[in-house]
């Protein structure tokens, strides 16, 4: 599928067939995830796939029983890692020469010590990069996802272990559509979102 025809079709599904998603497909998903871009490489996200259906069914009552958890053929929760900048960096630049690596490290450190605001913003934004390669993805193979806010965080950070300095910052579900998305609620003309040069 054309990425413009993947970006037009894709849409927050909230009801799933039983059609399961083929292990190439999701894996082929995740991959094209993993090439998201990163501030200086550092790819801070981290994915739960839930395959315990016990354990989807108490994440769906964290979620207010929104019907697309169980519906749906997966559920992966997009994490991160805010502490990814600090944790071994130099495998984010393993490519490189020593040169390349011996600029790197430095500006890195000085760019995210001690700024925990920042440290945590850049997760999140990984995270966001991350989840919409995952739907395209998805749509382009013929898949429909939904990506989602709705849950009460502490509950499921619990649940999934969340290790100290990560956080949560989505649910997407992924499998193919029983019933369309509503009408689009409303877009905001261009006009009114796009500036030159200053607000
Ligand atoms: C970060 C994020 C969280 C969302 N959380 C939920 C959610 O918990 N439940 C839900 O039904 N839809 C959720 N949505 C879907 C939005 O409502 C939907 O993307 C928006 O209305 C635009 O519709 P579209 O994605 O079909 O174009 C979420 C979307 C985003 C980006």
């Amino acid at each position: 599928m054309d990425l413009f025809t993947a970006i037009e079709a894709r849409r927050a599904i909230k009801h799933y067939t039983d059609e399961p998603v083929s292990e190439a497909d999701f894996e082929r998903i995740m991959q094209a995830v993993l090439l998201s871009p990163t501030s200086y490489n550092i790819q801070h996200w981290r994915f739960i796939r839930i395959t315990d259906s016990l354990l989807r069914s108490k994440l769906q009552r964290a979620a207010w029983g929104q019907a697309q958890i169980s519906e749906a053929a997966e559920l992966v929760i997009v994490c991160a890692d805010t502490q990814a900048w600090s944790n071994k960096p130099q495998r984010y630049w393993a490519n490189t020469s020593a040169e390349v690596q011996a600029m790197m490290l430095p500006m890195l450190e000085s760019f995210y010590q001690g700024k925990e605001q920042l440290q945590r913003d850049e997760a999140m934004r990984s995270c966001g990069m991350a989840a919409q390669t995952f739907m395209l993805a998805a749509k382009a193979l013929g898949y429909d996802t939904c990506p989602m806010i709705g849950f009460d965080t502490d509950q499921v950070a619990d649940m999934i272990h969340l290790p100290a300095g990560h956080v949560i910052s989505m649910f997407i579900t992924l499998g193919v559509a029983s019933r369309p998305a509503n009408p689009r609620a409303g877009q905001i003309p261009l006009p009114a979102l796009l500036f030159e040069n200053h607000f």
